[in-house]
């Protein structure tokens, strides 16, 4: 692999990770991931964040920086937007190769890459509006973002090019090939990256949506020219594309979010997903798009990416001990860390011998801001009147949606 000219001076090298393997060792990435980093040459050059230390991508990565040409000792300043393992566990490895390397990293960074990496020797501290003059016109920024995605991130903005080198933020799933740029994309390509960076989102940025809107209302004087994320594409073409993407998955935090009904279901004997297809009938009565998930069979990962772009979510699930299925609590409880928030909700679902699931339902989802329809239970099977009114309360799930709608 080669490194890609970005502009003069400027390139993106990157690796991916392959679909085998969890992000974060818990979330599935069936089309992979790549991690991006970017070397700045002025008369010193700089290195914009790094890469995780598996398999063989320390191998790829330093193949192209040769390509460029660039050896690990011709860096001379290394810039850490975010410590996140993902981006540094290289680090200690290529720092042996440079111990001379100037560091540029927040206050909080320094913390860290001395906890993570052991490192604390030329650590220079920044803040925004911070500059560092790497000679030759090439002048670098520092903004603090903090909570994109960790308490010490911060972007860096190249004065010359434009180009604001974000790491996290702004960033997708899926791997990067031949096609690095967003002009490059073919329609059916720009959705599967839009897809991507809604679940990437709602896995790994959702809980701190609200510090997207502070990052992006700080950068509101920049001459913003390309985005360059250390995941995903570089949006060169319409960088404001991907920022006012991102401004909207952040939006559905505080609701409502696109007028589509997510239904998480689950069931042992079969009893309650007999209702499951009243439940979309009601939906699809009304027009509103419906996407459906089983849970356990389901990895959260995807269930959240739904769940996050749904204004209204309809969650099916026996009861069992007195309490909810199980499988449906790590789910819910997953939600409430991620801050599924602001949701139109109908619950459904079987007991045996006793209710309860309700009880743990109210307990799970007490701080998420849900607006809750009467739920749809019932003793052992459904008979025809349960199914109509799940289809009854589905619908007008639906139709309180429509009526709220987005904007
Ligand atoms: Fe790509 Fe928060 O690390």
């Amino acid at each position: 692999m080669k490194a890609t000219k970005i502009t003069d001076g400027i390139y993106r090298l990157g690796v991916n990770l392959e679909d085998d393997l969890l992000f974060e060792g818990m979330w599935p990435m069936p089309h992979g991931i790549s991690i991006n980093s970017y070397v700045v040459q002025g008369e010193r050059t700089a290195l914009i964040d790094l890469i995780e230390d598996v398999r063989d991508k320390p191998l790829e990565f330093e193949q192209e920086l040769h390509s460029i040409p660039l050896q690990a000792k011709d860096i001379d300043c290394m810039i850490i937007n975010h410590m996140e393992p993902d981006h540094t566990s290289w680090l200690p490895a290529f720092y042996q190769e440079n111990p001379d390397l100037e560091f540029y990293i927040t206050k909080k960074g320094a913390a860290m890459l001395k906890a993570f990496c052991g490192i604390d020797k030329n650590v220079h501290i920044v803040k925004s509006g911070d500059t560092v003059d790497l000679g030759a016109g090439k002048i670098l920024t520092f903004y603090e973002a903090p909570n994109l995605h960790w308490p010490e991130t911060m972007f860096t903005f190249e004065q010359s090019s434009g180009i604001l080198f974000t790491c996290d933020a702004f960033g997708s799933y899926g791997a990067i090939t031949d096609v690095i740029f967003d002009d490059q994309l073919s329609s059916e390509q720009h959705d599967f990256f839009t897809q991507e960076a809604l679940r990437y989102f709602a896995n790994i940025i959702g809980g701190f949506s609200m510090f997207v809107e502070k990052a992006v209302t700080q950068l509101k004087d920049l001459d913003i020219k390309m985005i360059a994320p250390s995941h995903g594409i570089v949006w060169r073409e319409k960088p404001q594309e991907i920022i006012d993407t991102y401004l909207r998955f952040a939006g559905y935090m505080s609701g409502p979010a696109e007028p589509e009904v997510t239904i998480i279901w689950s069931s042992m004997y079969g009893n309650t997903e007999k209702v499951v297809n009243a439940m979309i009938q009601g939906v699809r009565s009304e027009g509103i798009p419906v996407h459906v998930h089983r849970v356990p069979n389901d990895h959260v990962g995807f269930i959240l990416a739904s769940a996050w772009k749904s204004a209204g979510l309809i969650v099916g699930m026996p009861t069992y001990e007195y309490r909810m299925f199980p499988p449906m609590a790590w789910t819910l409880d997953m939600f409430g860390r991620k801050k599924v928030w602001n949701k139109k909700v109908l619950r459904f679902g079987s007991f045996g011998w006793s209710g309860g699931a309700q009880r743990e339902m109210d307990t799970l989802t007490e701080k998420l801001k849900w607006d809750f329809l009467d739920p749809v239970e019932w003793q052992g099977a459904p008979d025809d009147e349960d199914l109509k009114r799940a289809e009854s309360q589905s619908r007008e799930l639906a139709r309180q949606i429509k009526e709220e709608g987005r904007g």
